[in-house]
């Protein structure tokens, strides 16, 4: 009897050691990915759940953007399309689950937010420039306002570092951090690179105006290009050329896909069904706050298996 119970008390053990590998295996959360050390994708949404009052919005969602993906969103008006955006640079603040971005869950009170933020540009249907500032002005705002910050924080830091460096002895003392640039310097980088993205979009000669002259699309392709001022890793559009007369919607879309073209990884909302499916390397349907139906353009608009998006598309093509 006691060999039996010798024999088989480390089987059994062996066999709890597997499942329990087995199991952690099996868990593919993006916080357990990253304990293994394994690829996280530049934005994953786990349960992402969004209530308005008594309203599910968003209902559970799960999904993936890779860095290098241009992922459409399509669906009918109200089924979340807007808020789903909005979650992804939390804009709007989640009900439940996770937002990751470059692996940093930012429902997560601890997490710096606008640290993050900064690296997502987000364009919206209504450009959103400022009206009483100038089209420089609107692009060099918000990167001369973060280097200003950053410096004066890094010049706070050597200021405290060198008083507390007096009560330390010589083999504690700590190194002060290289400050390589000044304010004149910060404002002229940012003016420099606004100018070569006014260039490069044909607008170099607006820079002095205000936003009220402007065109429709050369109003949008100047907040695409603030965006971009801020060097982003992602871009976020939602619904960029629905505020637009017809006849400005093709520079707004051309200059879209240049960056796509490019690289940029984006996640833009739309309703311009032919620029989907040229541009987008995937296709999410969304409906009831739920993604639906999820494929390359080729099956979402060749092959529909939802019925809401073979009635959808029966609506919009
Ligand atoms: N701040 C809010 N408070 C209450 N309800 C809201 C709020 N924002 C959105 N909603 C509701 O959430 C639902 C989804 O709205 P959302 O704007 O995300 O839809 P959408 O897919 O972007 O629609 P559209 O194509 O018309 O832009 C709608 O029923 C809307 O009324
Ligand atoms: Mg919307």
């Amino acid at each position: 009897m006691k060999e039996e119970v010798k024999t088989q008390v480390p089987v059994l053990n062996a066999g709890e050691e597997a499942a329990k590998n087995n199991a952690a295996e099996a868990d593919t959360s993006v916080a357990a990915r990253l304990a293994r050390g394994e690829h996280v994708a530049l934005i994953e949404v786990e349960h992402l759940t969004k209530k308005f009052g008594e309203l599910t919005v968003l209902d559970d969602i799960t999904d993936r953007v890779e860095q290098g993906e241009k992922v459409a969103i399509i669906g009918p008006s109200g089924s979340g399309k807007s808020t789903f955006l909005r979650c992804l640079n939390v804009l709007e603040d989640p009900t439940g689950g996770a937002v990751y971005f470059e692996g940093a869950n930012l429902v997560d009170r601890k997490v710096d937010i606008n640290l993050h933020r900064r690296r997502m540009g987000m364009v919206f249907q209504q450009f959103n420039l400022f009206n009483n500032m100038n089209v420089l002005k609107n692009i060099t705002l918000a990167p001369v306002h973060i280097g200003l910050h950053d410096l004066h924080k890094t010049k706070a830091k050597n200021f405290f570092r060198k008083i507390a460096n007096l009560f330390r002895g010589k083999e504690k003392k700590r190194e002060l951090v290289p400050v390589q640039t000044n304010a004149k310097q910060i404002k002229a980088a940012a003016k420099e690179n606004a100018m070569r993205l006014l260039t490069r979009i044909g607008l170099a000669d607006k820079a002095n105006v205000y936003p009220s002259t402007l065109s429709g699309g050369q109003r949008q392709r100047i907040a695409i290009v603030r965006a971009l001022a801020m060097n982003p890793k992602v871009m976020l559009f939602d619904e960029p050329t629905s505020a637009l007369d017809p006849e400005m919607v093709g520079e707004v879309l051309e200059l879209i896909k240049e960056l796509a073209d490019e690289g940029m990884t984006m996640v833009i909302v739309t309703h311009e069904m032919g620029f989907a499916r040229e541009v987008a390397t995937r296709v999410l349907f969304m409906d009831g706050g739920k993604i639906q139906e999820q494929g390359t353009p080729q099956q979402i608009f060749g092959a529909p298996q939802n019925e809401r998006l073979k009635d959808f598309l029966s609506k919009v093509l």
